[in-house]
């Protein structure tokens, strides 16, 4: 008996690769409704692209002084504790204080409408958006590309990033054209009215948007959830997305699940030598899961709940935030007593950031998206699991949340031109390295134009 077991087992190893690489057919094409109404009311969308400006107003800033003020006094951490336990509530209270008395208010909203800055209304929904269009040097072509941001990230994480992306520059034939919305439900775009807002629909809202601005094609960029959503835009219309360039490469299927476990026996048969360290062992992974990504469970199942509290108290929402920018910019933050902040990003930074949820009262449904990209319907369209064409290009940080190898992307992006093993860096790239955030993008973008010209296809882009 054990014998055969053992064959059983051993032939299944041996056929199962073989099945899921070269014979397992991919799940269909989901289909969508590009008009569905998102709105509160009527359907009525009004397709005007209005200018929009960012105000913290009297009332909004008085009531946040008057929270910050009477905060606390907040339950001091354990002896010996930095930020083992969550956000360290001595260093949360400095932090606090300077939210108070040092933020200035008035220099921080104008450093906020520096670039240009629209609201337009997308199946019934305000879409914030800023759009940056450089001015064209003779002989070189304007390329749109979309900038999708995350939780609890938003338009913020690029404001640094954006004159590099914009920059034109000897060794390159164009310059790009940058749109970088608001999701809907943070910061100044509207929220859905009704359940469904997951990142298929975010992905269709966007495709949406590019087409109301006039590009019919165009290059897509995205990390943390933006990673995931424009990943369902090159999977949905691959004929207008041109190319696509990610920070986080986030694909969950059964047979990637496999191989990474797999890899776990011997992590040669699956990863470089140089990178396996991000994948294994799988233990480590495991305990990654457990230590931090409570929030991922809370927030896909009660995001209103806990939004009560964060709606409510600014110091709440900064601890909570701002934990996930500690441990997320470098796990090994957890034991330093300032979260390691300070590392690459200043206080004004971050608390740019805050405001956008703040003064928004977004907090909630930005959590939503948890809640409605991991229910049962989501799950069961399987996107991660079909292929698409669109060529693509990815950065992997050394502190990302995930690594996976350039062979295992491919399984999705057969067209997957290269990967960037960055030594550095973490889960906000963009905010927290925007050079190397920026040239890795540039590149990809001139990667992927003289991948067509080799192929002799005509993209116009
Ligand atoms: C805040 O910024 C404004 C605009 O830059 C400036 O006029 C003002 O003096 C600043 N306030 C303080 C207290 O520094």
């Amino acid at each position: 008996m054990l014998k055969e077991l053992v064959l059983l087992m051993l032939v299944a190893i041996t056929f199962l690769p073989v099945y899921l690489l070269y014979f397992k057919s991919p799940p269909p094409l989901p289909e969508v409704d590009l008009n569905e109404w998102w709105g509160p009311g009527e359907r009525k969308e009004d397709t005007a692209i209005k200018p929009f400006k960012i105000k913290f107003t009297e009332p909004v800033i008085k009531d946040l002084k008057h929270r910050l003020k009477s905060r606390g006094p907040f339950h001091p951490p354990l002896e010996g504790i930095a930020f083992e336990y969550g956000f360290n509530t001595d260093t949360l209270d400095s932090w606090a204080t300077y939210w108070l008395e040092k933020y200035n208010f008035t220099e921080r909203e104008n450093f906020l409408n520096q670039y240009p800055q629209y609201k337009t209304n997308i199946q019934g929904l305000n879409i914030h958006f800023i759009r940056v269009t450089p001015k064209v040097p003779a002989g070189k072509q304007l390329v749109p590309m979309l900038l999708l941001h995350g939780w609890p990230g938003s338009v913020r994480e690029f404001y640094e990033a954006i004159p590099y992306l914009t920059a034109a520059s000897e060794d390159r034939d164009f310059v790009l054209e940058l749109i970088i919305p608001s999701l809907p439900g943070y910061g100044f775009s509207d929220p859905a009215a009704r359940p469904g807002m997951d990142t298929l629909a975010m992905a269709v809202i966007f495709r949406n948007l590019m087409q109301r601005l006039g590009f019919q094609k165009y290059y897509i960029q995205g990390g943390d959830w933006g990673s995931v959503i424009t990943s369902n835009m090159a999977t949905l219309f691959p004929k207008e997305v041109i190319g696509y360039h990610a920070n986080l490469v986030l694909l969950v299927s059964p047979t990637i699940t496999f191989f990474e476990l797999l890899g776990s026996i011997y992590p040669p048969l699956v990863v470089d030598s140089k990178q396996a360290n991000r994948m294994y062992p799988l233990s480590e992974k495991f305990s990654f899961i457990l230590e931090e990504m409570g929030y991922f469970h809370i927030q896909a199942t009660k995001p209103d709940t806990v939004g009560v509290a964060l709606l409510d108290s600014p110091s709440g929402l900064m601890a909570y935030i701002l934990e996930k920018f500690s441990t997320g910019t470098n796990r090994l933050f957890r034991s330093r007593l300032d979260g390691g902040l300070e590392y690459r990003f200043t206080k004004d930074q971050l608390i740019d950031n805050l405001m956008m949820y703040w003064t928004t009262r977004s907090m909630t449904s930005a959590m939503r998206l948890y809640a409605e990209s991991s229910t049962k319907r989501h799950y069961a369209l399987k996107l991660h699991e079909i292929p698409t064409q669109v060529p693509m290009c990815t950065i992997q940080t050394k502190n990302e949340i995930v690594y996976l190898p350039p062979w295992l992307i491919k399984l999705k992006y057969p067209n997957h031109l290269r990967d960037n093993p960055l030594d550095e860096g973490g889960h906000f790239l963009a905010l927290e390295l925007p050079q190397v955030f920026s040239e890795d993008i540039l590149d990809a973008v001139k990667t992927i134009r003289q991948w067509y010209k080799n192929k002799n296809v005509k993209t116009d882009l």
